[in-house]
């Protein structure tokens, strides 16, 4: 075995990544077991950016059919390559994922290709292409990320029932798509493949679609995307399928008893993800991983009960979350090094990128309620918004929740065009424990999508002006 490394890190997606670099910034000899040949894990290969790239494409045909004409746009025959564009998503992935390879070795990050096991408190096995090598380590950190869930009655086959990997890849647009799970993934994709011509029939469980978010903001994203064509089945559980060739039957059982048979030639499940560690060995080193969701218990420096190994990311409790994971790969080699490096996690925000975005931060108004809080809403719609206006995108509102004795923002949920670029301002006002009053304050340029914050911050205190 050779030197020991400072720190070998486990996974290469944005959790495990960015910990490497942020580990090597701070002085560390720093190595990186990834299996996958491309380095950015799950959120750049096969999540996040592949279905950004989708999701714009798909706006821009969907743009160019519907809504070119009211702004004066007319052209010959529209028509739609989905090769290209799917090539374009992967030319997109290739691009960010060979800047994480340059980002390693700019910061002289050894990057080892193969699967790694746990041998031991300061040693990592990796079973490489060229055959096993033992890495020894002073501290080892489990960035391993997750995998989607799958459901026992509706298992995967890659071809009629797939995974958010398989949906992001079909080879032609599928006539009738039925999506389990009206979650972040579930209206992402399901968006994209109804943009793209399919019909859309999205199965959710629960009363509501993204039961997470705000329930005012979550019910008016529904009845935008119900505008848009997708169908919506809520109190609806899925129970089986039946596949025959390209052809299947999903069966679902509706809350008051009654039976839904649904067609389809695609089923997309979006039913959640789970923590992944398979193959690591944890058990054998006296690390104890939730049966139920994989995940692995860590101390606020995001050590296991084995003091050298460290876990962060989907691997650990909270949001599954590229972001989140990032800022937990910075707080803990900030912490390994001996400085302050912290997350709070009660601004950390979330975005579906649906059209509109929904974005939020902070509280949820039915949050506010739970915990006793008394609290003030402001709320601003995009149809008063000039510069919405100006795009034609008027659907949506702010909202924001603020302290009703201190006017601290508790939180801001954004329907909107471009939210998840607008969100990044509630984060930062909530940060520095900034008031409604603080946003209301403020200058925002005009014309411009912002405006409808202040607006909403300044219908805090019932004075917004353009309404
Ligand atoms: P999710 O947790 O967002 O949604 C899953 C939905 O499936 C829930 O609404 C649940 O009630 C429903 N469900 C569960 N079992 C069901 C059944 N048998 N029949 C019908 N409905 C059922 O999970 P999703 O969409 O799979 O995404 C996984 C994770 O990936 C998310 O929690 C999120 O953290 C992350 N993600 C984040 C994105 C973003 O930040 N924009 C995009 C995509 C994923």
């Amino acid at each position: 075995m050779s030197e020991p490394y400072d720190l070998v890190v486990v996974g290469a997606g944005p959790g495990g990544y960015v910990a490497a670099i942020r580990a090597a910034q701070l002085g560390m000899k720093v190595a990186c077991v990834e299996k996958m040949p491309a380095l950015g894990g799950t959120c750049l290969n096969i999540g996040c950016i592949p279905s950004k790239a989708l999701l714009d494409s798909s706006e821009f045909y969907h743009l160019a059919k519907e809504r070119f004409g009211k702004h004066g746009i007319t052209f010959g025959k529209l028509g739609l390559d989905l090769k290209a564009m799917l090539a374009r998503k992967n030319d997109v992935v290739k691009g960010l994922t060979d800047g994480v390879r340059f980002l390693f070795k700019k910061n002289k990050i050894e990057p080892v290709q193969g699967t790694a096991r746990i041998a031991s408190p300061d040693s990592v096995e990796v079973a490489t292409p060229q055959g096993p090598r033992m890495l020894s380590a002073r501290h080892i950190l489990l960035a391993t990320g997750s995998v989607p869930i799958e459901l026992p009655f509706l298992p995967f086959n890659g071809k009629t029932i797939v995974d958010s990997t398989g949906a992001l890849a079909f080879e032609k647009v599928p006539e009738h798509l039925v999506v389990v799970g009206a979650g972040y993934i579930g209206l992402e994709l399901g968006s994209v493949w109804k943009r793209l011509g399919s019909k859309v029939t999205v199965i959710e469980f629960l009363p509501r679609i993204v039961p997470i978010a705000d329930h005012e903001a979550g019910d008016m994203l529904k009845k935008f995307l119900t505008k848009q064509g997708l169908e919506f089945h809520l109190e609806t559980k899925v129970t089986g399928a039946d596949v025959a060739g390209d052809r299947v039957t999903v069966h679902a059982e509706k809350k008051d008893g009654g039976k839904l048979d649904v067609a389809c030639d695609r089923v997309l499940v979006a039913v959640g993800r789970r923590a992944y560690s398979d193959g690591l060995g944890l058990d054998k080193i006296g690390i104890a991983v939730d049966p139920r969701t994989g995940k692995v218990g860590v101390d606020k420096h995001y050590r296991t009960s084995v003091p050298t190994i460290s876990a962060i990311g989907d691997l650990i409790d909270g949001p599954m979350l590229a972001h989140k994971a990032e800022d937990e790969g910075v707080a803990f080699a900030e912490l390994l090094a001996g400085k302050a490096g912290h997350v709070d996690y009660a601004t950390i925000p979330s975005v579906i990128y649906t059209a509109p975005e929904l974005a939020s931060v902070g509280l949820t108004e039915q949050q506010a309620i739970e915990q006793g809080l008394s609290y003030k809403v402001g709320k601003f719609p995009f149809l008063a918004n000039g510069r919405a206006k100006a795009l034609d995108e008027t659907e949506g509102f702010v909202k924001i929740l603020a302290d009703k004795t201190t006017d601290r923002l508790l939180g801001m949920h954004i329907l909107g065009p471009r939210a998840s670029d607008m969100i990044a301002e509630a984060v930062a006002v909530m940060e520095f424990g900034g008031s409604a009053e603080d946003v209301a304050r403020t200058c925002h340029a005009h014309p411009s999508l912002p405006e409808a914050v202040r607006e909403a911050a300044l219908a805090v205190d019932g004075r917004a002006i353009h309404i």
